[in-house]
């Protein structure tokens, strides 16, 4: 099996930055599809794979017609209905609701080749893995289903017709990131963007352009060109800011800079201040909308621009609750957050593994502060170099794509992780990646709690290697018994940094009254938020919370039939988008946290 993250047409050198800013052509549509739970497509009976057979021909990717009707194809794409992209299959048929395992996509699509130009096939994400095949060759393969990937095609494309297939397939395996227990719906398929970028030959590949860690007085950052004459002069400017700098990359292509600034107005959720900023080199000019903003902790204190915050947040899944399926479009995104600042938030945490890079871009404009997670999630296998390396890769990608928004202020390293010597080990080169990739923001990971009778203790070691105490706690649903039992509670947390909650709720079926000691009703739920609330400001570092979750999202591990039926129903708005009574509750919190750290 190849590398990791092999692919044929030539290595992806640097995630390109700002794909939107680019001349791209879109393949979104509807695409032919072929449900092939025995990788028929993919591997002979001998079950050798067919893209590594001397010819290199006989899978669903050579996209045979057949000349004759002598002739024997067990599959034919023109004749296979269709599945929209972006979009998860599970949602688009009923058979494919629970369907786990490889469909094959086929899309046709024009263009004419220029020369001296570049060419890269570009998927927002796939899940889980997938292999990309363009005119019946090879192109790649990728692992990850929530972050961005491409490939250079300039020698492979067709001037005319050409044809994309793409096998997906979201098989969960243990050493896999997403390990395959998780507590959210497996969404499968080419689930964001795909396009065709043309480029000039030598491109803007990556820049960064943000203040420097602590200092609002200077912008620091580079960029980074691809391509032969890779150390041609480039320009960023930020006119908004009286700004234009000259930098010329070295023979890598690279340039850094730092650029004192006077004036800046600087981006937070009461003022989300956008600049216009282009970045230009060659023929080449590129423009993006950019907030400034530092953050930072100082003993139990989060700075966001020098001034201490309170993160009033919430938990969001990347889903859509009123049409159970992965978040589709802005629309989708801005129902969501809209929901999130209904209840008086600044900041929201994006579950868990990186969500839409619009979905970024769109909390930069509405101006909500973002936790950016990677699915490191529970029980993984800590001792597989593979599954490190695939961890590593997923972060570098996140971090890579969405370094630049203002609104990311936390580089979130996993989920609910069991203490073990080997997962410190694999968490805490983790932080380290992270903080080798950008500097300018703070690293954590949802830890766990445990219980000594009615001490609820935090001292998990990895908090040193984090900037934040963030933790999860059920108190209310999990332990505690009725809700009202909480205040028996108290809190022992080992480590003196700022306190984030990432995690508290309850489950509630919407509608569903009685009293507060019955669970699953809206008064249980709402029970839980006040007491949590009474509990949580016992924590005299206590800076932040994202109760789980915004609204009831679909669940594979949720089967109660009449309180459940597949959804997690923690949500605050039901898969009706009504509210439920624990929504107020947290809203109320919100309005004093707000009042406080005016
Ligand atoms: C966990 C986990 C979530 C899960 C939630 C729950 O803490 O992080 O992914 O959905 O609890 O049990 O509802």
């Amino acid at each position: 099996m190849l590398g990791l993250f092999a692919n044929i047409a030539g290595a992806q050198q640097t995630l390109i930055q700002n794909i939107q800013g680019r001349k791209i052509l879109s393949l979104n549509g509807r695409w032919n599809y072929i449900i092939d739970p025995y990788e028929m497509g993919y591997y002979d009976y001998r079950h050798d794979p067919f893209d590594q057979s001397a010819s290199g021909k006989g899978g669903f990717y050579d996209d045979r017609k057949g000349k004759d009707k002598t002739e024997l194809i067990e599959y034919n794409f023109d004749l296979s209905p269709t599945l929209k992209v972006p979009a998860d299959w599970n949602s688009q048929a009923d058979k494919l609701e629970f369907y786990e395992g490889s469909i094959w996509y086929r899309q046709k699509f024009s263009i004419s080749p220029q020369s001296g130009k570049k060419y890269l096939l570009y998927f927002g994400a796939v899940n889980y893995e997938a292999h990309v095949y363009l005119n019946g060759k090879k192109v790649g393969t990728h692992k990850g289903g929530f972050t961005p990937f491409h490939f250079d095609v300039s020698q492979m494309l067709n001037n005319g017709e050409n044809t994309v297939v793409v096998k997906a397939d979201n098989t969960r395996k243990q050493d896999e990131i997403p390990t395959i227990n998780t507590d959210w719906w497996n969404y499968g398929g080419i689930t964001r963007d795909v396009y065709v970028a043309e480029l000039p030959e030598t491109y803007i590949a990556d820049y960064k352009i943000q203040l420097a860690k602590g200092d609002l007085k200077k912008i620091e950052g580079f960029v980074k060109l691809e391509g032969p004459a890779r150390n041609q002069e480039v320009t960023i400017s930020i006119p908004g800011a009286g700004i234009s700098r000259t930098v010329r990359p070295g023979a890598d292509g690279s340039a850094s800079f730092s650029i004192p600034v006077k004036k800046l107005e600087y981006w937070s959720p009461t003022n989300p201040k956008l600049y216009d900023v282009s970045i230009s080199s060659g023929g080449e000019k590129i423009s993006d909308k950019i907030g400034f903003r530092s953050i930072e902790v100082r003993g139990q204190d989060i700075l966001l621009n020098g001034k201490s915050v309170f993160l009033r947040g919430i938990s969001i899944h990347d889903e859509n609750p009123l049409i159970p399926g992965r978040l589709r479009s802005q629309g989708d995104m801005r129902m969501m957050l809209n929901w999130a600042k209904e209840l008086n938030c600044n900041y929201v945490r994006l579950a868990h593994y990186p969500h839409n890079e619009e979905m970024v871009r769109l909390a930069d404009e509405m101006g909500l502060l973002v936790w950016a997670e990677v699915p490191v999630y529970w029980t993984i296998s800590w001792e597989n170099k593979d599954t490190y390396q695939n961890a590593e890769k997923q972060l570098s990608d996140l971090i890579v794509r969405d370094k630049n928004r203002a609104s990311v202020i936390v580089w979130s390293i996993g989920n609910e992780t069991p203490l073990s010597e080997p997962r410190y080990r694999f968490m805490s080169s983790l932080a380290k990646h992270a903080r080798s990739l950008d500097d300018t923001r703070l690293v954590s990971a949802a830890l766990e709690v445990h219980r000594n009778d009615k001490e609820v203790i935090v001292n998990d070691s990895l908090a040193v290697n984090l900037d934040l105490v963030s933790f999860n706690e059920y108190g209310g649903w999990y332990w505690g018994g009725v809700p009202s039992n909480l205040s028996a509670y108290y809190f022992n947390i080992k480590y003196k940094k700022p306190v984030v909650i990432t995690e508290f709720g309850a489950d509630a079926l919407a509608g569903f009254h009685g009293d507060e000691n019955t669970r699953w009703t809206e008064e249980w739920q709402e029970a839980v938020y006040r007491n949590q609330v009474t509990f949580l400001k016992k924590i005299p570092g206590l800076r932040g919370t994202t109760p789980w979750i915004l609204t009831d999202f679909r669940s594979p591990r949720r089967q109660h039939p009449l309180y459940q039926d597949f959804w997690n129903r923690k949500g605050l708005i039901s898969e009706q988008g009504k509210k439920k009574k624990a929504f107020y509750e947290l809203k109320k919190f919100y309005d004093e946290m707000e009042l406080k750290y005016k």
